[in-house]
């Protein structure tokens, strides 16, 4: 026998009845979306490599160790996009959207990423974005921060999720802090683990990060950015924490909330579960008000987040908040090739006349069978088109579930009936 083909590792499929979960949250995520008047974008999943080299930066781990990249035949460079960032900073630019204008975007779609898979960690993963231009003040992070409150709050995960937020400060009092920080960390050498060493030299903010227990001292009693912000960094923070507590957002600041992409400044935040296990972090974002520059526009604030759809979805489904779908309300039986007909068709008028969802057996094997699978389906209701409803231009319909109930009717009886039993049928 030939191998069969497996997906890659990391690479999942989405299938029925798992596929029902993704499009609740996904209309979920368009209603927001609407809410807060933030309009769709759709962006290529290949990008120039050099977009998430200068955009992400050189020394993430995003660039370093996980984006993928290919040379096409061309030679030219390319990656599958490991954010959503960065391109949607290209495509505004490109399009003209930013100079002079208040922008608010949002995107979803597939991410790469080569990093090791485990539950919640995904090499082809999906991320919903909002991204925001032209905006500098501290409203604008208190908005998408309300936004992804209000979205938990709708789905039913308020409880679930707790914020986290930290500011930055300008990449002036970063580079400040940076020095200090080095200074700190160069006198603890002997005790830094082997990526701490290696981010001592490249990004040393990577360091405050570190998930080694081993390290939580050091970090712990190492200098803080907060207490290095400029003046006007310390006040656009403080806004948006007033913000937040005039909304009733519960939150914590923690001073060691960096994030893993070069692009930030001021606001930073997260929103993290403590029921996933590691991979804890679903929704994460902030400001990042040089990265139209550095991609070659002119200077334009700008604000967004992203949030890990598996991850939302994990959290739902283990809280079972993802209502059952009815995928068939009536599935139509008809006794051999004469009966097919006038079946189909009525199955076409019951979708169009009132939008039921509507299976039609579309064999002529035995009424038995074709029995056993309107059973199986799921639907509440069986429509028969056998000989003697045929001769008498009528059907029969029959409950499959709870009561007994079978009756003849004409057409529009039928109608009537379903009409009448909609409301039980589709709910
Ligand atoms: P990020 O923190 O790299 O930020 O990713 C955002 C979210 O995507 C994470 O919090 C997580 O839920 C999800 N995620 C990331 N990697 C994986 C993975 N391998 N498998 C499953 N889920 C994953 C960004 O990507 C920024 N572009 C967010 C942003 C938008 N900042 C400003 N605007």
């Amino acid at each position: 026998m030939t191998a069969m083909i497996q997906a890659v590792r990391g690479f999942n499929d989405i299938l029925p009845p798992n596929s029902h979960a993704w499009m609740f949250l996904e209309q979920h995520l368009q209603r927001i979306a609407a809410q807060y008047t933030y309009l769709q974008v759709r962006l290529p999943i290949v990008e120039k490599t050099e977009l998430f080299v200068r955009g992400v930066g050189q020394v993430t781990d995003i660039v370093e160790k996980e984006i993928y990249t290919f040379q096409d035949r061309n030679g030219d460079s390319l990656a599958l996009r490991p954010e959503g960032t960065a391109g949607c900073v290209r495509a505004a630019l490109e399009h003209g959207l930013l100079h002079n204008q208040l922008q608010r975007f949002w995107y979803q779609g597939p991410m790469f990423r080569h990093e090791r898979p485990q539950a919640g960690r995904y090499r082809q993963f999906y991320q919903v974005g909002f991204e925001a231009f032209g905006m500098a003040d501290p409203y604008l992070d208190g908005e998408l921060i309300l936004l992804t409150a209000t979205l938990w709050r709708n789905l039913g995960l308020s409880s679930s999720l707790r914020l986290q937020i930290n500011s930055l400060g300008t990449v002036a009092s970063r580079t400040a802090y940076r020095q200090r920080l080095v200074d700190y960390f160069e006198r603890q050498r002997d005790s830094l683990d082997e990526d701490s060493l290696r981010r001592l030299t490249k990004n040393p903010l990577r360091i405050l990060d570190s998930k080694n227990p081993a390290l939580r001292e050091i970090i712990a009693q190492a200098p803080q950015l907060l207490d290095h912000l400029d003046a006007e960094s310390l006040a656009h923070f403080a806004e948006v924490k007033r913000l937040l507590t005039a909304a009733g957002i519960p939150f914590e600041v923690n001073p060691c909330l960096v994030r893993g992409l070069d692009y930030y400044s001021r606001t930073v935040f997260e929103w993290v579960s403590d029921e996933l296990g590691a991979q804890g972090t679903v929704c994460a974002g902030g400001r990042y008000d040089g990265l139209v520059e550095e991609l070659g526009g002119k200077s334009t604030p700008a604000c967004g987040f992203a949030m890990g759809i598996e991850r939302v979805l994990l959290l739902l489904e283990q809280k079972n908040l993802v209502p059952t779908a009815t995928d068939v309300d009536v599935y139509i039986v008809g006794d051999g090739p004469s009966a097919k007909v006038p079946a189909l068709l009525w199955a076409d008028t019951l979708r169009t006349r009132l939008g039921l969802k509507v299976q039609s057996d579309c064999t002529v094997a035995s009424f038995k069978s074709q029995f056993k699978r309107a059973d199986k389906s799921g639907a509440c209701f069986a429509i028969i088109f056998g000989e003697d409803e045929l001769k008498t231009a009528t059907m029969s319909v029959k409950a499959l579930r709870g009561e007994d109930f079978q009756q003849r009717m004409s057409y529009d009886e039928c109608l009537q009936f379903f009409q009448t039993h909609i409301k039980t049928v589709s709910s």
